[in-house]
């Protein structure tokens, strides 16, 4: 299948970098690293400081758990706070946070900026507070159920100082979402807040957090942190306010950090799949660490004088790798910002970057949407000169979105580009790095895969594509950063990932490459929708769905959506004696809301009396979709029923 359409834009763009290169001479350095790649990444990882050095760079014999850097000893905490608290950096600011709230002429009315010592000093007291007046060891796990506050990362480095293994829940998800996820990790303790603020309202984390402890029984204890000082219940010998419990910690208490094997697991991030419940994707510590390292260098250019932002959550792997432990790693001076990005007015954001001189900014495709959506003017208020490499990640950009910010923000002329990367990979797979090599920009392409890392497009029989062909995306090699296993399943692991293409890890991306060997991703082959740029699995919303009385059966399908990208929609048979009602309706949008979370918000909902599936009675997504994108509804040879199909086009026309 060709798809050229995906390819409109003719114009190459040429910032004005001294690193420019062309894409051959790109290509023979890349391929020069992969050919080599185990030692092509050791000498990336001797870079970082190892307790004790590795014996063997990968233990590859029991593949795909694959192990890097045998032998060597280091520590994440050690990597970010440490160093830097012991070097000239000991008093440059790490984090500069800005919280949510504002005055009434709009100016944040809550700035906080830590040093790296200061951020040394809380991390430590608090490992101390978790390894001594807790009892947490090595082989523990917690879950952390925080909003966009500081406490965030000095929790997750205090843990990974203590090697004790954490669980960060996005904050937007719900109590169910929130148990699944606590009674997986098996976490002895929850880490969570009175409330957060988002959009001038507050979230009640700790009333979520109560009913998701109702339905677990690892958590013995819960530690509070007070961020709204709205009312919570707290339980007798269970519950503790931060405050409170670090009052008796000395402030200058030092906790040996402890000397984690590269191969030890750093922490466990959740996301959705194409069936059955969230994965666990576990995250080792050595490998991941050093493909932080890199890509920080040559896909943001870190450098000390730089003010580096990116608006994700730390909720999100994205938060994980370049909110926390890539920037810090490398001694940066970030912004961490609490709120909504146009909250309360849309040029929040840009704000922010003229506030601090941001000169490196890592955003979302729909956070750009939506910004073009509230026009120019919002930007053109505010001075962004000061960006000078701009990334985008989450999900495709599309070329209209890519020009106008490459315009606004970027005055024609600064490296942008779109990084691919999913949790599972740890860090960024496939981007420019502006930092080392810049190619040509195209707007809107992934660009080459990084140095060190095989990507390819391969159709069904795992061969490699044509040029503009669409096939799979597929990683060739093992890398650093790579996931260990899926917490308790490591079948699974192997299944999802390592057996659609035997020896080569498939992403669940359909990709294509143009002729000049630019890498396009268009967006998942399976069933998870990406809502603005969160990734949710069709499987998790359809559980939901089905809790309501009412509910027989539904199928949810993703849709495009001009700023989310995608939004999930669901068909609905009813269950007899109950008939479609707008109340109903609101009912049903609310259940998902409420065991799901905030981000699973529906764009539809449609009932029908049939859905479309196979004769072995699976529901086949894919002609639900393409019948209300007006695709192709391809083979329906195994359809049991072709009147589903009707059914569904009139249900979706009549009330679109
Ligand atoms: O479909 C791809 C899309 O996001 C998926 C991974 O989602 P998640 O694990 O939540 O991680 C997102 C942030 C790293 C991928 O399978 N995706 C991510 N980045 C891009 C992208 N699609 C196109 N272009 C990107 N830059």
């Amino acid at each position: 299948m060709s798809v050229t359409w995906a390819l409109p834009f003719e114009k190459k763009i040429n910032p004005k970098s001294n690193k420019l290169v062309s894409i051959n001479t790109y290509k023979e350095i890349h391929s020069q690293s992969v050919k080599e790649y185990k030692q092509f990444w050791a000498s990336v990882a001797s870079e970082l400081e190892w307790f004790k050095p590795w014996e063997k760079i990968i233990d590859d014999s029991n593949p795909p758990f694959y192990k890097w850097f045998v032998g060597g000893e280091l520590n994440a905490s050690y990597l970010t706070v440490d160093r830097h608290a012991k070097s000239w950096r000991k008093n440059k600011v790490a984090i500069i946070w800005e919280g949510e709230p504002v005055d009434q002429n709009g100016n944040p009315t809550e700035v906080k900026k830590l040093t790296y010592y200061d951020l040394f000093r809380e991390v430590n007291r608090t490992a101390y507070l978790l390894r001594e007046k807790y009892g947490l060891r090595k082989g523990d796990a917690v879950t952390i159920y925080l909003p966009m506050i500081p406490e965030l990362p000095i929790f997750m480095l205090a843990l990974a100082r203590i090697g004790v293994v954490f669980s960060v829940v996005f904050s937007g998800f719900s109590a169910d979402a929130l148990a699944t996820r606590i009674d997986d990790a098996q976490a002895k303790m929850l880490i969570t807040a009175d409330g957060g603020w988002r959009r001038g309202k507050v979230v009640p984390l700790k009333d979520i957090a109560d009913k998701a402890l109702e339905k677990v029984s690892t958590i013995k204890d819960v530690i509070v942190v007070r961020r709204v000082g709205n009312k919570v219940n707290m339980i007798e010998g269970r519950d503790k306010y931060y405050d409170e419990v670090m009052k008796d910690v000395p402030i200058d208490v030092y906790v040996e950090p402890e000397r984690m094997k590269s191969e030890d697991p750093l922490y466990i991030l959740y996301t959705s799949g194409t069936t059955g419940k969230p994965k666990g994707i576990v995250h080792d510590t050595g490998g991941y660490m050093t493909l932080l390292h890199a890509t920080m260098r040559w896909v943001f250019d870190v450098r000390d004088d730089d003010i580096y932002w990116c608006t994700a959550d730390i909720g999100w792997v994205t938060g994980h790798s370049y909110i926390v432990f890539g920037p810090l790693q490398e001694g940066v001076t970030e912004i961490m910002y609490e709120g909504a990005l146009d909250w309360p007015q849309p040029d929040r954001w840009v704000s922010i970057i003229e506030r601090y001189g941001i000169t490196i900014l890592y955003t979302s495709p729909t956070a750009i949407r939506s910004f073009m959506k509230y026009g120019d003017e919002w930007i053109k208020k505010h001075k962004v000169n000061t960006v000078r490499i701009m990334h985008s990640v989450g999900e495709p950009i599309n070329p209209e979105a890519f020009e106008w910010f490459f315009k606004l923000v970027g005055r024609e002329e600064i490296p942008f580009g779109s990084t691919w990367w999913m949790t599972e990979t740890g860090g960024i797979m496939i981007s420019h790095l502006p930092g080392l090599y810049l190619i040509p920009l195209k707007p809107g392409t992934n660009a080459m895969p990084i140095l060190g890392v095989e990507a390819d497009v391969v159709d069904e029989n795992g061969n490699p594509t044509k040029p503009e062909e669409r096939g799979y995306l597929v990683i060739k090699n093992p890398w650093p950063g790579m996931p260990l296993t899926i917490h308790r399943d490591p079948e699974r692991y192997i299944k999802v990932y390592w057996s659609k293409f035997p020896g080569m890890f498939y992403a669940g991306d359909y990709a294509v490459r143009d002729s000049d060997g630019y890498f396009w991703i268009l967006g998942r082959a399976d069933e998870v929708i990406k809502v603005a740029g969160h990734r949710l699995g069709t499987y998790e919303l359809e559980s939901a769905i089905i809790e309501h009385p009412a509910v027989a059966e539904s199928a949810v399908v993703g849709i495009p959506d001009p700023v989310k990208g995608e939004v999930p929609v669901a068909f609905i048979i009813l269950k007899q004696g109950y008939t479609p009602s707008k109340e109903l309706m609101d009912d049903i949008l609310k259940t998902v809301r409420d065991k799901v979370g905030p981000i699973a918000t529906l764009g539809g909902v449609y009932f029908v009396s049939k859905l479309p599936k196979t004769r072995s009675g699976k529901i086949m997504r894919r002609v639900v979709r393409a019948v209300i994108t007006n695709q192709p509804v391809g083979d329906v040879t195994t359809l049991e029923d072709e009147a589903s199909v009707d059914e569904v086009r009139k249900a979706y026309e009549e009330f679109k």
